[in-house]
């Protein structure tokens, strides 16, 4: 099997350090290793399969004469928007963490488990947009309730863990929880938040929009249908709550008028489908939280029932890694497949 170059843009961050972590795991086929970051973390070494990698500045000629096939972006949208340019020019293929080319209609936003024929479109822009973490998951297992009954409404709404903003956002929860035991939160500052996340949830998650929705709100709803190619309703409240890494949704989903859901069949096509778990006995405690996937790359989904009103009704609950599922590994997934579609050509 071949070997390719790859670059890792926000190495030092929480996405970047997963990346590393994951291509190990996976055995993904690494030749030259280019990690790069901001000037403050330049010259730091990073580990990777028993070798230590220097970190270098991302600059704009950084990716020239460097012969990189795959550029991931984990730095944060403003980097993407100024860097990936120079990466697609010098000849790689950007896979991107950030929301900035995401609606982009020129660039192909991927689940691979979900529409993994997409990815033929990367030669438009050079860049494969990676999904929002919460959309990822949620997407995972709508794709076969879709394909089972038609979806007609999706209402969602979010446990989100402070990973997802990054390692400022796990570290402010850390000090927090050591602040409220020295009884000191009350002099504690937040940072990363709006307000304290440690004892609380915040209903609020990136910036406020003119209809009343969040950004992540606003994610959610448009990267899934284009995920998807459909066009049903989608509605989500995105709460922020005090866990470390992995994503929480109660998901309500709607189907035609006419569907009498059996939730038997739901819970087969759910369990069949690649890379999620169901976990579903609530006799015996059993059903996902966050502690069930962290640091694993399975969607797990339970407590699948449906609605007492209507027939055409089914509530689920998703959880995932927001890390690994939600960035880290969605990416490394897609660069599998476009390794397979070089190789297949
Ligand atoms: P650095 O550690 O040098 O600041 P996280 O999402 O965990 O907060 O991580 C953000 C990642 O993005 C880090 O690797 C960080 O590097 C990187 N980053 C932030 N600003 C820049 C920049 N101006 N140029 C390159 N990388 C950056």
């Amino acid at each position: 099997m071949s070997r390719y170059s790859i670059a890792v843009v926000g190495a030092t961050g929480a996405v970047g350090e997963e990346i590393f972590r994951v291509m190990e795991e996976l055995d993904f086929p690494v030749g030259e290793l280019l990690p790069l970051a901001s000037a403050r973390s330049a010259g730091e070494q990073i580990e990777f399969a028993g070798k230590s990698i220097r970190v270098e500045e991302l600059t704009e000629d950084v990716f020239e004469g460097r012969d990189i096939d795959i550029a991931f972006f984990s730095a944060g949208g403003s980097i993407s928007e100024k860097y990936a340019k120079y990466a697609v020019e010098a000849g790689a293929v950007v896979i991107d963490n950030t929301s900035y080319f995401r609606m982009d209609p020129n660039v192909p936003l991927i689940v691979p488990e979900v529409n993994p024929e997409d990815i033929a479109l990367w030669r438009e822009s050079g860049i494969i947009a990676n999904p929002n973490c919460s959309t990822i998951q949620m997407v995972q297992l709508l794709k076969p309730l879709h394909d089972l009954y038609g979806i007609k409404r999706v209402d969602v709404s979010t446990y989100q863990a402070t990973s997802g903003a990054g390692k400022e956002g796990m570290e402010e929860l850390v000090k927090e929880m050591q602040a409220f035991f020295a009884f000191k939160l009350g002099e504690y500052k937040p940072e990363a938040f709006a307000h304290q996340i440690a004892l609380n949830v915040i209903p609020h998650i990136d910036v406020p929009q003119e209809n009343g929705y969040t950004k992540e709100e606003m994610k959610m709803i448009n990267e899934t249908n284009k995920i998807m190619h459909s066009d049903f309703a989608v509605s989500a409240t995105c709460v922020r709550v005090p866990v470390l890494r992995s994503h929480s949704e109660s998901i309500t989903i709607t189907f035609g008028e006419d569907v009498d859901v059996d939730v038997d069949r739901a819970r087969e096509v759910l369990a069949n489908f690649e890379n999620v778990e169901l976990i579903d006995d609530m006799n015996n405690n059993e059903y996902p939280m966050p502690i069930t996937t962290t640091d694993t790359d399975i969607t797990a989904v339970g407590r699948v029932r449906k609605d007492l009103y209507s027939d055409n009704i089914l509530h689920i609950w998703g959880v995932a890694d927001q890390i690994r599922v939600g960035a880290a590994t969605n990416s490394i997934r897609i660069a599998q497949k476009w390794i397979k579609l070089q190789e297949d050509n």
